[in-house]
């Protein structure tokens, strides 16, 4: 479970999180909901440590991540998919997969484990496992980082707009994988950030909405239109 306390964020200057509070319980999806520039985008990096909070604090199951480094999260359970998806080119999809577990230094028994888990969820995973990071399509790399958050995401999976540029038959194949990832890892807290939540229906236990930096709980029929 993740808490978010009160947290106020400012970037380069300009306060971007106002006092923002939510919280994401085990076994649940939360999609994010907001305009672009809204703060979706922020929100997850300062959970992640990649912007300091200039108020409140951030829990992971009751841990306050206040002096835990940027590096060390992924260690607590955190997996992070960033929205622009970062693949190394060079490195082929499997070694991609394994990066979060070697900065982390898990034991050899651990990444085969780790590997097996995300191949037995997503199969097109290990056809691809050869291929170099370079050479994949857009929606390819989408599946490879959702991949790679889930080395790590034994507790929690942060999603930033992974159906944003994805042609309808891959968004759809997208929302799958999520829905299989929630039947078959009951406890994770999952967040989805996304600007039109069309595709979320099935997998979206819960919405929250961000607006000028301030989120309020709603719904994905009031938030779809
Ligand atoms: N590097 C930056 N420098 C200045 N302002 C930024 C920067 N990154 C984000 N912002 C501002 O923060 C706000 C929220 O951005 P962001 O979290 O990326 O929104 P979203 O992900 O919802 O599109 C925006 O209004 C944007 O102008
Ligand atoms: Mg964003």
């Amino acid at each position: 479970m993740l808490s978010v306390e009160n947290i106020r964020v400012a970037v380069a200057g300009n306060t971007v999180l106002r006092d923002i509070s939510f919280t994401l319980p085990n076994g649940e999806t939360t999609v994010l909901i907001g305009r672009n520039g809204a703060g979706k985008t922020t929100t997850l990096r300062a959970i992640m440590g990649l912007l300091p909070l200039a108020a409140g604090r951030i829990l992971v199951n009751d841990r306050d991540l206040d002096g835990v480094a940027t590096y060390e999260r992924p260690a607590l359970g955190l997996g992070y998919a960033p929205e622009d998806r970062r693949m190394i080119p060079s490195f082929s999809v499997r070694e991609n997969l394994l990066l979060p577990t070697v900065a982390l230094r898990f034991p050899e028994t651990l990444k085969t484990e780790r590997l097996r888990a995300v191949y037995d969820l997503m199969p097109e995973l290990e056809e691809l496992q050869n291929r170099s990071g370079g050479t994949l399509s857009g929606g390819q790399g989408k599946m490879v980082a959702l991949g790679r958050a889930l080395m790590v995401a034994t507790d929690v999976l942060l999603l930033d707009e992974p159906f944003q540029g994805l042609a309808p038959v891959l968004a759809q194949s997208y929302a799958r994988t999520l829905k299989k990832v929630r039947d078959q890892r009951p406890d994770l807290a999952v967040l989805v950030t996304e600007s039109s939540p069309q595709l979320l229906g099935e997998v979206t236990d819960r919405a929250l909405k961000i607006e000028r930096g301030e989120i309020s709980e709603t719904t994905l029929a009031e938030a779809g239109h």
